[in-house]
């Protein structure tokens, strides 16, 4: 089976984020073998670092991946910090990293009602910089997040439904 890279934006134990992504991995067990990923275990980005375990163990979950699906919070109408510095330790070099042709999508959650649409924009930027491959799709927003979490699961089927529909081309490509 393919691996398939799970990385969620936040680090909060009760995080809609993270239910998100467990609630993802679960119904796509059956495609691929699913990792979540821990940011919160990486250095702030120091470019004179180069030998970090944590930093070097990301970057070589990201290269094994065939394909990596964001589940991101928006903070400050951005991508959280936690989540730029992760993907700055793996964006090197440049235009050449282990982002490059890489297959991802992206999934925004919010406590409030835009879902983190802007954050989205925002990632899909990033990536975009990183020469990845974002296949198109209908966004996948998911707003009230919070209300829609149970036990540390995404529970609303409608939202996952959604998602996994919305992820036809990506796993197209992924394969
Ligand atoms: C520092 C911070 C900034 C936030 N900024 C935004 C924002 O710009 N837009 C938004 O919709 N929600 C914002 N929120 C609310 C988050 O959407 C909400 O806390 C969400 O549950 C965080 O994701 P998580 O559950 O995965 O931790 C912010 C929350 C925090 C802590």
């Amino acid at each position: 089976m393919s691996e398939l890279l799970i990385i969620p934006g936040s680090l909060r134990a009760a995080s809609a984020s993270r239910a998100t992504a467990r609630a993802l991995a679960e119904r796509l067990k059956d495609r691929a073998t699913c990792t979540i990923a821990d940011v919160g275990k990486l250095p702030h980005y120091n470019a004179d670092v180069t030998d970090n375990a944590e930093v070097d163990a990301f970057i070589a979950q990201v290269a094994a991946a065939r394909g990596v699906i964001f589940v991101t919070p928006e903070y400050n109408y951005s991508v959280p910090g936690v989540l730029k510095n992760a993907i700055d330790w793996a964006s090197r070099p440049a235009f050449a990293s282990v982002f490059k042709d890489k297959p991802c999508f992206v999934v925004s959650v919010s406590g409030g009602a835009l879902g983190g649409v802007r954050a989205q924009a925002h990632l899909k930027y990033i990536l975009g910089g990183m020469l990845a491959h974002v296949p198109a799709a209908k966004e996948v927003v998911i707003p009230l997040a919070n209300n829609k979490v149970s036990d540390g699961m995404m529970t609303d089927e409608d939202t996952l439904a959604f998602a996994l529909a919305e992820m036809t081309t990506f796993f197209d490509i992924f394969g």
